[in-house]
């Protein structure tokens, strides 16, 4: 299917947020992608060190962001730092990407797969894009094949995100690589959002970056990975040829980032040990065993999440719609995001993030009003 004209609406996350917080009873939030878990001590104790620093470093920093923090990742990622933009969080990363395929003039078409995260085809129709969406495998994992067969010289840029919002999969190098010549083939960029890269329960991820392709661009941010959503720190990895003119569209923009948010990311980066994000998963594991035990109760599908923090649920006779979402709110006192949201492919199961560490309440509440039903 392929959308020209779709008005680049506010995504629905916030109207189903809204009607949890205006119901008339008690709600687990499962919508939001909100971590609800400490960030790195690292994080607080550099943010306690800038409240005292002198007035000049409470101004500008370089337009492409705080040098130090700029080595740091660029080190960890094991790229030149200077193909790298420091931006507003994983967000102005992809925005920036998307803007980058759109201004090379090979294509104005956004490959994307069906179900997606919604702000990728939001952005791509506010660039003046289209949008075509491909269906995943069942696994939840991207048709390569499918893929191939809808790129075109029409193509500006093929999007992917692994691990995966909504699906949980972790896609294979080799699927992203094949993806990689396909862009190249029809001069299309590939855009892989990575932002869940320290959710991976396979240990089978592996970053975009290691193919050092010239037609790739990565993004990622820290705001998952150090439950920072509100800090908006992130970055983006172009090739030579596309950096200058996406610093430029960053400065224009923005001017900069924020200073605080990327120097205490930066302190974190430095002092924050292997465990901290150990634990943080082994959280997130007891959460997916806690919901996926009261589906397999319920007798509902669900997906098993090789990363990320979501699951998607089928129930019997309850399609993932808006409403139905509405009525999950209402009846059971659990919010989750309805999968039509994110696509056609989905459109029967909702998804539940593991934000939350109600996550047994919600098990329990989903239990009754299934079991009941
Ligand atoms: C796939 C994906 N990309 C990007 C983002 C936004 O990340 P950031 O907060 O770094 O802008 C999210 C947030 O949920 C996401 O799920």
């Amino acid at each position: 299917m392929t959308e020209t004209d779709e008005a680049y609406d506010e995504p629905l996350f916030f109207r189903v947020i809204q009607y949890a917080e205006n119901a008339d009873r008690d709600v687990v939030d499962m919508v939001s992608g909100n971590p609800d878990w400490e960030p790195p001590a690292a994080l607080r104790d550099g943010l306690r060190d800038y409240a005292g620093a002198d007035p000049p470093e409470f101004q500008y920093q370089a337009s492409e962001g705080l040098g130090e923090l700029r080595e740091e990742i660029a080190a960890r990622r094991n790229v030149d730092s200077s193909r790298l933009v420091a931006t507003n969080g994983a967000g102005e990363a992809n925005y920036l990407a998307m803007a980058a395929a759109m201004e090379r003039g090979a294509g104005t078409e956004f490959l994307l797969t069906d179900p997606v995260y919604p702000y990728y085809p939001g952005k791509a129709t506010m660039l003046g894009g289209s949008v075509t969406r491909v269906p995943v495998h069942e696994d939840g994992h991207v048709d390569v094949a499918g893929m191939r067969a809808a790129a075109s010289e029409d193509t500006g840029a093929i999007v992917l995100n692994t691990p995966n919002n909504p699906t949980g999969a972790v896609y294979d190098i080799d699927a992203v690589a094949a993806l990689a010549d396909v862009a190249a083939e029809v001069d299309a960029l590939l855009v892989v959002d990575e932002v869940y890269d320290h959710f991976d329960f396979t240990g089978r991820f592996e970053s975009a970056l290691t193919l050092d392709r010239d037609h790739v661009v990565v993004t990622s941010s820290f705001s998952k990975s150090m439950g920072i959503t509100g800090f908006r720190v992130g970055y983006a990895v172009f090739p030579d040829d596309l950096v200058d003119a996406a610093r430029t569209r960053h400065m224009l923009v923005n001017v900069t980032g924020s200073r605080p948010a990327q120097t205490a990311v930066a302190h974190a980066l430095r002092e924050t040990p292997p465990s901290y994000y150990e634990s943080i998963r082994d959280t997130i594991r007891e959460r997916i065993d806690a919901l996926t035990a009261a589906l397999d109760a319920i007798g509902a599908d669900y997906t098993t999440p090789e990363g990320a923090f979501y699951v998607l649920a089928r129930f019997a006779d309850f399609p993932g719609t808006m409403a139905n979402a509405e009525r999950l709110i209402d009846e059971a006192g659990v919010a989750g995001m309805p999968g039509e949201t994110f696509g056609d492919a989905y459109d029967d199961w909702i998804r539940f993030s593991l934000c939350t560490d109600r996550v047994d309440e919600a098990a329990a509440r989903l239990t009754a009003y299934f079991e009941g039903s």
